[in-house]
């Protein structure tokens, strides 16, 4: 083995809840390395706030929150998956209760308290206060460290998928990924039976976002250059309330707050949501981001106002702790006034196209959590679906590789990262200018609202984007920065791709030159020119 190369069973590019939910599932039988590109924490996953969406109380069913989730999907939801992930929603949390995840209960009884939130028609939210992802990642996390044949290389950053073909010689396969290691500064190799993407998803694409700085879509970009088909990427979630301040990055209030009765005003007190859905605050998520930014343009604001002062303050200490703390930190109390909200890119709905048990078109390619497109979330994800699709895929990848590895031949050693023509950048500028100017013209031209127009002027941009990226690619040497541009350009033609192919208003999906939804609700399925040779079924019906 060379002094850059390593070998494993199985390699996991990300460390969220996907990436070690399956790496936990496997791990003590089988070889495995998690990467992650910054500290293991930086994903999503530690920052999500509200819960996890199961059925759990008795007077819920799987059939209610299946039909929630068509619901919030408009139309395009399959079928299979959201039961096939509903069903396995109960064993998914007490998997998470039985590694130790500490779930907040009730203040009487042993049971667990279920919140609500946008879209669910019972409460079927379990949650660990305001700071639920936190939890499950720290006890991740814990359990990763303390298991053995579990290697977690951080601040590794993939940065392309190794294909070769089979023994037999007929169809391409996953072999591994070129890494770059950043405290080394250089590009290593790993190579393994079976590589799975839990990269998470590409909000950074916009200029304002809920999502950490990691969230440039790598997975679906390596995905998509190897081959494999991306789905329904213009489905991009905006979260209908981050704070607003001047200072406060990417802090999101979650929508908890409106499942225990906070309203939506506008700066004069207004409330607005009744006239927008009938279920006002709680309607799903996109009616709830398009009826802000409607009533924002209307009356000229930057934000509008969401109120839970008129709570006790005891009842917001012990359910929004964490809330809370953050809006004090900025000057908000939020027991006595009400907090300056606005939308913000929040959740990749699209994303790489895999069946019920995580498998690409490439062979030996899994994808699993906010990279996937598994047709769970359709037009529009219901709220804490996702974490809740993290862990029954990432177990359902898991006994497919535990049940097919031992029958992989070993890849062949692929060639070392070849610097030869590259040489180290003299000027950065170039890509910081690209990463504003690629993540402004998204937001103003492929955001909330769209027209042909808008989608016109993105197409335009990207292209010659693209072009100074690749040239750039090719001539330095890779960096972190570099890597996330060369991958957020990919991921927004995908984005901008899908929004132009798609002709009719749905979901998330909003154009004001097409207003209402087509008759047949279908996918938007981007095949590449390299189309990996396997047969694969997105969805089994
Ligand atoms: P992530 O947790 O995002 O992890 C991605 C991992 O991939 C990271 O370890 C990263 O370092 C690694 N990675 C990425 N690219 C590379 C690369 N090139 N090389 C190596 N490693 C790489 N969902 C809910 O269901 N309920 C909620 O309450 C909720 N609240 C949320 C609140 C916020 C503020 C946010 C941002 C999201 C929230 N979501 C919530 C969504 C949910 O948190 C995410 O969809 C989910 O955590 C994604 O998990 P993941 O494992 O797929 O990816
Ligand atoms: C939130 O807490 O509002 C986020 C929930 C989600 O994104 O599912």
């Amino acid at each position: 083995m060379k002094k850059n190369a390593y070998n494993f069973d199985v390699l996991i590019i990300g460390s969220g809840a996907a990436g070690l939910t399956l790496a936990l599932n496997i791990a003590q039988q089988f070889k495995v390395a998690v990467l992650s590109k910054g500290e293991i924490t930086e994903g999503s996953t530690w920052h999500a706030q509200g819960g996890i969406a199961a059925v759990l109380d008795d007077e819920d069913t799987i059939d209610s929150h299946v039909q929630d989730t068509l619901a919030a999907g408009g139309g395009l939801c399959h079928r299979d998956t959201v039961e096939f992930t509903v069903r396995n929603s109960k064993e998914a949390i007490k998997w998470l209760i039985d590694i130790g995840v500490d779930f907040t209960k009730n203040q009487d009884s042993d049971d667990y308290h279920l919140t609500r939130e946008g879209g669910h028609s019972h409460r079927r939210i379990i949650h660990s206060a305001d700071a639920t992802g936190r939890a499950v990642h720290s006890t991740l996390v814990d359990r990763a460290r303390n298991t053995d044949d579990l290697s977690l290389f951080e601040h590794h950053v993939a940065l392309d998928l190794i294909t070769q073909p089979e023994p037999n010689g007929k169809r391409l396969r996953c072999a591994g990924a070129y890494v770059f290691n950043r405290a080394r500064d250089q590009v290593e190799v790993f190579t393994a039976k079976a590589v799975v993407l839990a990269t998470g998803g590409a909000s950074k694409v916009y200029l304002y976002t809920s999502n950490p700085d990691g969230a440039s879509g790598d997975g679906i970009a390596m995905a998509w250059r190897a081959g494999c088909r991306v789905a329904n990427m213009e489905f991009n979630q905006f979260h209908p309330t981050c704070l607003y301040h001047p200072k406060a990055k990417s802090f999101l209030i979650t929508e908890a707050l409106r499942g225990e009765g906070a309203k939506l005003r506008l700066p004069n007190g207004e409330a607005f949501m009744h006239k927008f859905h009938e279920r006002a605050e709680l309607a799903p998520r996109d009616v709830v981001a398009r009826a802000i930014d409607h009533e924002m343009k209307r009356v000229g604001s930057d934000y509008v106002h969401l109120d839970i002062s008129h709570k006790p303050p005891e009842f917001i200490n012990d359910h929004f702790p964490t809330v809370k703390e953050q809006c004090l930190q900025y000057g908000i109390d939020i027991t006595k006034e009400p907090i300056p909200v606005v939308p913000a890119a929040h959740y990749t709905c699209g994303g790489v196209a895999v069946n019920l048990k995580g498998q690409t078109d490439l062979r030996n390619l899994y994808a699993i959590g906010e990279a996937s497109f598994t047709g769970l979330h359709g037009a529009n994800r219901m709220a804490s679906n996702s974490l809740l699709e993290c862990i029954v895929y990432a177990k359902s990848a898991a006994d497919t590789i535990k049940a097919s590895i031992d029958s992989i031949a070993p890849p062949t050693q692929p060639p070392e990262w070849d610097e030869s023509r590259v040489t180290d950048s003299d000027e950065d500028v170039v890509i910081s200018h690209n990463w504003d100017e690629l993540r402004r013209f998204m937001w103003d031209y492929v955001g909330i609202v769209r027209t042909h127009k808008r989608l016109e002027r993105a197409t335009h941009r990207i292209k010659l984007l693209q072009k100074e990226i690749n040239e750039y690619y090719s001539n330095y040497k890779v960096g972190n920065d570099l890597i996330e541009l060369r991958n957020l350009a990919m991921v927004a033609e995908l984005i901008i791709r899908s929004a132009v192919a798609r002709k009719e208003s749905r979901g998330l999906h909003y154009s004001l030159d097409y207003p209402k939804p087509a008759n047949i609700a279908q996918d938007t399925v981007l095949v590449p020119m390299n189309h990996a040779a396997q047969k694969t079924i997105v969805h089994s019906d």
